[in-house]
């Protein structure tokens, strides 16, 4: 056998034998997408709940409807086994996710039910958007807390 043959034969053998890397799963790069428009639209409604941005009934109502669709995106092949940060680059996903998916679904359901109370009274007055702010920026927080990873 030639040298050439031989590496070739030796890489495609690595190849077969290496465990699925999942560095460039789609899904990482879909639900950090997903994540991008919780916050593009959660930021009109945080804007306007510290004061930086003046309430505005409609604009208020179209950033909590687009919330509540988001998270109505079904989460069943954005979060494939071997994508949490301790098995590839790219993700802030903790391993913790996977080996306690109940209570990170549980969270993801709590995230939903604040997302549908903002749709109910982000339109109706600043203090009742104020008060939806609160209660679902919780919901990303405690989440963020068990489950996101540190920024690098
Ligand atoms: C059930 C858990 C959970 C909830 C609820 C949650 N997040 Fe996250 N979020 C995560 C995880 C896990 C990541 C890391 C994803 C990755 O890197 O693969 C993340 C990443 C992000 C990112 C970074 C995305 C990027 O560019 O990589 C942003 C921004 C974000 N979340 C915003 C929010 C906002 C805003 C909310 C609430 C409206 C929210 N998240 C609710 C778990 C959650």
């Amino acid at each position: 056998m030639t040298l050439k043959r031989f590496l070739g034969a030796s890489a495609l053998c690595a190849a077969i034998a290496l465990p699925a890397l999942a560095d460039d799963d789609p899904a990482i790069a879909a639900r950090q997408g997903q994540f991008k428009l919780f916050s593009h639209n959660f930021a009109v409604l945080g804007g306007m709940a510290q004061g930086r941005v003046d309430y505005d009934a409609e604009a208020a109502q179209t950033a909590a409807d687009n919330l509540f669709h988001l998270t109505r995106v079904d989460q069943g092949r954005l979060w494939p086994e071997g994508t949490d940060s301790a098995s590839v680059e790219g993700t802030r996903a903790s391993p913790d996710i996977w080996d306690d998916l109940d209570d990170f679904v549980a969270k993801f359901g709590a995230l939903q039910e604040a997302a549908e109370t903002m749709q109910e009274v982000a339109g109706t007055g600043a203090d009742e958007m104020r008060a939806g702010v609160g209660a679902m920026g919780q919901t990303c927080q405690a989440c963020h807390e068990a489950y996101r990873d540190e920024a690098s």
